[in-house]
């Protein structure tokens, strides 16, 4: 099957006092139609990162994709101009923000934003985008639509908002849709209705998914493969019933152990991760999960080859931190 979206060795850096850092640090995965790809990993791997740098909406001037290709639907976005990125956004790829009030217009009422994107994208009339609008906002949950059209985004509380951004990311049916974390600051219903929105979706129109969330179980039950990031790289990558089942990172094995079980005793002390990821300036060249357990030689020096060790399972192999044993 082709892939709808394909990233090779992307590195994304920041310029800053201390000079360039690389929160991105040769990433490389496709995704294909009407798929799901959960990206976990702790704050500050560099999620949201990977997400900007597909659609090109870093911070300016100080972020910038320093190499690799990004390419979706086999045309090439990295390098591409202003305009067209543009027209990627919101038609080809809809976008859920990690923060809602950084998306939304604030002077601008919730109506016009949504109607607006459906009036440039399906060149439909006013009146019919309005009808459009008001539908959509009825389907990701917000209570009397047709009054809530005429306010402005500070009006609305901040699930609201993110739902109304929600609204504008599905409006024009992308085929891909980034979502960084997309219902955190939903209840657990309405994180429900949501995530079965964007599955009715992805059956409809095929559309693609690639998901950031820190919710273990909102992986388990809405991805077809899993990324583990870890200090700006992926450490492991395979289908989620694999991941799930058979970890062979010792980076992954720490996040899936910290998730609690209805089946251990209660009140048992979940394990954590020892250590602290690095400061990013500090990043060793190898294993930086060697890094964070203070192991020092040839492991921190030299980075691990990253294979494909099952079809669709693919690991950082560190001496240290990858089991021998492949099942
Ligand atoms: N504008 C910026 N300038 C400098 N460094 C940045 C900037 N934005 C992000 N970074 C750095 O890039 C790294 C990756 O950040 P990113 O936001 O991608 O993390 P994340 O995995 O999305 O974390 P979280 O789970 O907290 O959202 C971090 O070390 C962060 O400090
Ligand atoms: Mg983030």
């Amino acid at each position: 099957m082709s892939n709808l979206l394909q990233i090779e060795g992307l590195e994304t850096g920041f310029e800053t006092e201390r000079g360039l850092i690389r929160a991105v640090d040769g990433v490389s995965f496709e995704l294909q139609k009407g798929k799901t790809v959960g990206v976990v990993g702790e704050s500050g791997c560099g999620k949201t990162v990977t997400a900007m740098s597909i659609v090109d909406l870093l911070p300016k001037p100080s972020g910038k994709v320093l190499g690799g290709r990004i390419s979706l639907n086999g045309r090439e976005l990295t390098g591409a101009d202003q305009e067209v990125m543009q027209r990627v956004r919101g038609n080809e790829i809809g976008v859920i923000f990690q923060e809602p009030m950084a998306a939304l217009n604030p002077v601008q009422r919730i109506g016009k934003q949504i109607t607006e994107a459906l009036i440039l994208h399906k060149r439909i009339g006013k009146v019919a985008a309005l009808k459009e609008a008001v539908k959509l906002l009825e389907s990701v949950g917000i209570p009397s639509p047709e009054r809530r059209v005429i306010e402005y985004p500070h009006q609305l509380s901040g699930g609201m908002r993110q739902r109304v951004m929600i609204a504008i990311a599905l409006c024009c049916e992308p085929d891909l849709l980034i979502a960084d974390e997309p219902t955190t600051a939903l209840d657990v219903t309405v994180q429900a209705q949501i995530l079965n929105l964007i599955s009715k979706m992805q059956e409809n129109i095929g559309m693609a998914v690639m998901l950031i969330t820190h919710d273990l179980g909102v992986i388990a039950e809405q991805c077809d493969e899993v990324i583990v990031m870890y200090a700006g790289r992926i450490v492991e990558r395979a289908p989620v019933l694999e991941l799930f089942s058979n970890p062979l990172h010792a980076y992954t094995k720490g996040l899936l152990a910290s998730i609690p079980r209805l089946d251990s005793e209660r009140k048992t002390v979940l394990p954590t991760i020892p250590g602290q990821v690095a400061p990013i300036h500090e990043f060793v060249a190898g294993c930086r999960f060697c890094q964070r357990m203070k192991r020092s030689g040839k492991s921190i020096q030299e980075r691990p080859d990253y294979l494909e060790i099952k079809p669709g399972h693919f690991v950082e192999q560190c001496p240290e931190c990858t089991e021998e044993k492949n099942d």
